[in-house]
């Protein structure tokens, strides 16, 4: 090769989201019509922003939070299995219209009125399951049942008081049934019961109401549930089975590296992917080169691939670039595979990860080819981030750190995100993030900033935002997008 002065002359910019800007668009549509839902292979969200798999952003709580707003947390994988798998058990049974069997309040037909009083009070409910020695369902005990005029009873069984004539649903009944029976019926609960009748589970008139209605759900109705996961293969056989016992509660599995075009992480997820039954999500890339490579040259199980992550070096905690001296910005990298997935396979999903600092960034994204984004930096300072809340200099901060920082290493188990087998280089760093408050104000804002961006760009859906208009903004240019020539510091 003798051609080095081209090398650095003839080259495309590797442009970012302050480096352009979107052209304004002709806009034929109201503002109530503009729709920011997008897809993720199959599934449906509202809300096209998911927060990052790290230990300083999504646990259960920020998942449950992400995906009951429309969006989706994915959670990290810098803990034990064991912890994952009690991070994904509680998202997937949060808030569903139907309560598992063992977390349905029984009582015995011999115990007194007085116990189950004192359950309804404690667990705060109207009404307990009367289950007898073999476990099937004899009756059911509500507040109504105790007679008004006898609320003082104390040595009553509830046998004598509970209604025996149970009004119940089948085990996979769907939610509009069971609306349609509780309202025939005029009751606020109806047990699952099987043909045997054994309890299965309970609905309650309260769970049913969407209260979150734009939530992301999966087909039963449970909140969707995503985890990050190393490209290599367990060795162990427990380490194995536990994976099998975590999937029973995920519907996409986020393969988790910095740099995902490695020829070992690759073929591991292919095995992966045979050994496991979800969704993978492959990532982060950066190139055209390396999307055509594994959408056309790998061995992937095809229809479970629903997703590219894209973007290396832009994240507000990195130090990629800086340490290695390679990176694909955010912008770039979704420009590149938002042509390969063009050319090589239209149904992927393409996720813009990283770099997104302010609410304009979003339609940049889109505009640049993303269906969705992801960020760390807007919600590590949130109420339901993991960690505490820190005051410095009177001012509410919480700790956000990068998973390649020194501090996130020393847990042990995410040596693989980066270059295996380097123990010195970190790739990120940690440090404070102001305090923001509740996660839903942080998504109110982006969402408008989002909305807003289509609008003026006159693009009424995230597929239209596609065709908008990118230019190259000079650097004089960038200036003048910031307040200027102002009085005083801002
Ligand atoms: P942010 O939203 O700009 O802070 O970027 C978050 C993204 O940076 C994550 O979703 C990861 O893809 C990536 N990331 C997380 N930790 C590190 C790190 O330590 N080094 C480099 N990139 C990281």
């Amino acid at each position: 090769m003798s051609n080095f002065r081209e090398k650095i002359h003839s080259k495309e910019l590797i442009a970012t989201f302050d480096d352009v800007l979107i052209l304004p668009g002709f806009t034929n549509f109201s503002p109530a019509e503009v729709n920011i839902s997008s897809n993720l292979g199959k599934y449906h969200l509202n809300l096209p922003i998911m927060s990052s798999a790290m230990d300083t952003v999504t646990e259960e709580l920020m998942a449950i939070n992400m995906a009951l707003h429309g969006g989706l947390g994915v959670m990290h994988r810098n803990c034990s299995y064991e912890r994952q798998l009690e991070m994904v058990r509680i998202v997937k049974r949060a808030r569903s219209f139907v309560i598992d069997d063992e977390h349905v309040a029984t009582i015995s037909p011999k115990e007194g009125v007085a116990k189950a009083k004192f359950m309804m009070e404690n667990y705060n409910i109207s009404g307990i399951v009367v289950v007898n020695e073999d476990k099937k369902v004899c009756g059911i005990f509500t507040k109504r049942d105790i007679p008004f005029f006898q609320q003082d009873i104390q040595n009553g069984t509830i046998k004598d008081y509970m209604t025996t004539d149970v009004i119940s649903i089948k085990p996979g009944a769907s939610r509009k049934e069971a609306l349609k029976i509780l309202y025939e019926s005029r009751k606020e609960k109806l047990p699952i019961i099987d043909n045997n009748g054994y309890l299965k589970g309970l609905i309650t008139k309260k769970d049913l109401a969407p209260e979150f209605p734009l939530a992301t759900k999966d087909e039963e109705g449970h909140l969707l549930c995503a985890l990050a996961i190393s490209p290599r293969f367990p060795e162990s056989s427990q380490a194995q089975n536990m994976l099998k016992e975590i999937e029973k509660y995920v519907d996409i599995f986020f393969i988790d590296v910095a740099d995902f075009f490695k020829k070992d992480d690759i073929e591991g997820t292919v095995k992966l992917m045979k050994f496991l039954e979800s969704d993978f999500v492959l990532g982060n890339i950066g190139t055209y080169q390396a999307a055509e490579y594994l959408i056309s040259k790998c061995d992937f199980v095809e229809e479970r691939v629903i997703g590219l992550k894209v973007g290396m070096g832009s994240g507000s905690i990195c130090t990629t670039s800086i340490q290695t001296g390679v990176g694909a910005p955010t912008l770039f990298a979704t420009a590149q595979v938002a042509d390969a997935i063009q050319d090589y396979n239209k149904k992927l999903s393409l996720i813009a990860d990283g770099g997104f600092t302010k609410p304009g960034d979003l339609p940049k994204a889109f505009a640049a080819g993303a269906d969705l984004i992801m960020s760390g930096h807007f919600f590590a300072g949130t109420e339901e981030s993991p960690g505490y809340i820190d005051t410095i200099a009177g001012r509410k901060v919480k700790v956000y750190r990068g998973m390649g920082s020194k501090e996130a290493r020393t847990f042990g188990y995410i040596s693989d995100r980066y270059i295996e087998g380097s123990k010195m280089l970190t790739e990120g760093v940690s440090n404070y993030v102001p305090y923001v408050g509740d996660v839903a104000r942080v998504l109110a804002t982006l969402k408008e900033g989002l909305s807003n961006g289509m609008i003026y760009a006159g693009a009424k859906s995230i597929k239209n935002m596609k065709d908008a208009q990118l230019g190259i903004v000079s650097v004089v240019g960038q200036r003048e997008t910031q307040p200027h020539d102002l009085i005083g510091k801002f």
